[in-house]
């Protein structure tokens, strides 16, 4: 099933986590014992569909019709006992109330992280974590790529520092797929 997901996220250029950061995710869903996963940035349900099949029930947002479209064709196919609801909004302009989650996993537009990791924290639990995706960026270096990347680039450093000097949350960096963290709220 992921598999059949995977190669039609392949064909289609649909950016989905790599193979090392979804064992990054199943590793901290079972260290973490996470049951309950609010995701920001679907695409075409590739993670999400991971998550279920690890015994997570997920939350998953995604704003681009087309990838709407997919997710759904997907969830419809491969979600057999319902443990993902896809809610199509932009979690920028989402304005209804969401349950708790042991696990928020960012995977979205990269200049928005600190925007997502503002908004949707509160739904956190006081155990939970969250898990960033992308933060890498590939390893791509200032000097070699266009203004826009550069941009992107600064912004996922600024991101990066804003989690280093957050005053509730300790950070862990990883180097595993496009670059991971994990945040954990600091003991009171
Ligand atoms: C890297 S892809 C997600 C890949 C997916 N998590 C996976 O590994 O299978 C990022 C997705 O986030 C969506 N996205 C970006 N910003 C968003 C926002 N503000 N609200 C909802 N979805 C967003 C994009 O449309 C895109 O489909």
């Amino acid at each position: 099933m992921l598999s059949r997901i995977k190669e039609y996220a392949l064909k289609t250029n649909v950016p989905i986590i790599t193979d090392a950061g979804l064992l990054f995710l199943k590793t901290a869903i079972s260290t973490y014992k996470i049951k309950d996963v609010l995701e920001i940035g679907t695409a075409v349900g590739y993670s999400a569909l991971a998550m279920a099949s690890y015994g997570c029930f997920v939350d998953t947002f995604e704003r681009d019709e087309e990838m709407i479209s997919q997710a759904m064709i997907h969830l419809d196919m491969f979600d057999e006992k319902k443990q993902v609801k896809l809610i199509p909004f932009d979690a920028l302009k989402y304005t209804s109330e969401l349950r708790s989650y042991d696990l928020i996993f960012i995977d979205a537009a990269k200049a928005q992280y600190e925007k997502f990791f503002e908004k949707y924290t509160k739904y956190l639990r006081e155990d939970g974590i969250v898990i960033c995706d992308n933060l890498s960026f590939h390893d791509l270096k200032p000097e070699n790529v266009n203004r826009h990347t550069r941009q992107l680039l600064r912004k996922i450093d600024t991101f990066k520092n804003y989690l280093t000097m957050h005053p509730d949350f300790n950070t862990t960096f990883f180097d595993v797929g496009d670059g991971m963290s994990i945040s954990q709220r600091k003991l009171k």
